[in-house]
């Protein structure tokens, strides 16, 4: 792919791509955003570095990709900005008794329509590095697995129970186990270990032991990124392709930020 407004380095062969030569803080061009469009396909999970955005342009980038996605369920760990329930801080410190995301996951994989992707702004990193964000991608994973797995899952549905992440009262609903991306056309595993229940075809213990496998194979560093924080980075995840882990290592220090999710334009869909 070659790209003529923006710089694309490519990080891991499987994932993740850092996208130089363009600034967030101003409006952005036609060519700009198709490449943005072109990178996020190819990489699952773009990164900028040293982009100082506010709310606007937070918002503006998140909308040359769709609509923005309001958080579905009860609680979790980051918090909804007073007048604007489309961001969301995330920002932990001495007092946090938990941080957003510590588990693999895929973000809102509960809801009927999950995101499409999320835009996460970090200002303030810990003092003596950690933080870090751990993105695997699923389509990665799904290629990995042996041919007779790829038969057995095809067909399959889980459910995806969001009173696992979020309590009482967060959506359950059910998504093929093998998904098929709605723009490359690539086979994925959509089944996430923060809000995936159970298949529901089979019966509990045979769900158990497969989830189990997936959750393992889904882990494996082998299509694995990490992405070290600096002041006024961004990580810019597809949603409908990925896991992602924050890693909190850094107690009692201050790691704070804001984050977007992208409303997804239609359920996943079976391979
Ligand atoms: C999340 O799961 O959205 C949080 C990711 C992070 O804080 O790195």
């Amino acid at each position: 792919m070659s790209y003529s407004s923006i710089k694309v380095t490519t990080l891991t062969p499987h994932i993740g791509a850092e996208i130089g030569d363009i600034d967030l803080t101003k409006p952005l061009s036609n060519r700009e955003v198709e490449e943005l469009h072109e990178a996020f396909a190819a990489h699952q999970v773009i990164f900028f570095r040293d982009q100082k955005i506010d709310h606007e342009a937070h918002k503006a980038l998140a909308r040359h990709f769709g609509d923005l996605h309001i958080h579905v369920g009860p609680s979790t760990e980051s918090r909804p900005l007073p007048d604007q329930p489309e961001i969301r801080a995330l920002h932990f410190d001495e007092t946090s008794e938990k941080v957003a995301g510590e588990r693999w996951h895929t973000d809102q994989s509960c809801a009927p329509i999950p995101p499409l992707g999320s835009i996460l702004y970090i200002h303030t990193v810990p003092p003596d590095g950690g933080g870090d964000t751990l993105f695997a991608s699923m389509y990665a994973a799904y290629e990995a697995l042996s041919p007779h797995m790829k038969t057995y899952l095809q067909s399959l549905t889980a459910t995806h129970d969001g009173r696992r992440a979020f309590g009482p009262n967060a959506p359950i609903n059910s998504h093929p186990v093998i998904a098929k991306h709605p723009v490359t056309g690539k086979k994925l595993i959509f089944v996430n270990r923060g809000q995936t229940s159970h298949i529901n075809e089979v019966p509990p213990e045979e769900s158990e032991a497969i989830l189990s496998f997936l959750y393992q194979h889904c882990a494996r560093p082998d299509w694995q990124v990490r992405f070290h924080w600096r002041p006024h980075s961004i990580a810019f995840w597809d949603n409908r392709c990925t896991h992602h882990k924050a890693i909190w290592d850094y107690y009692p220090n201050v790691r704070s930020g804001f984050r977007i999710q992208i409303k997804g334009t239609q359920p996943p869909i079976a391979a």
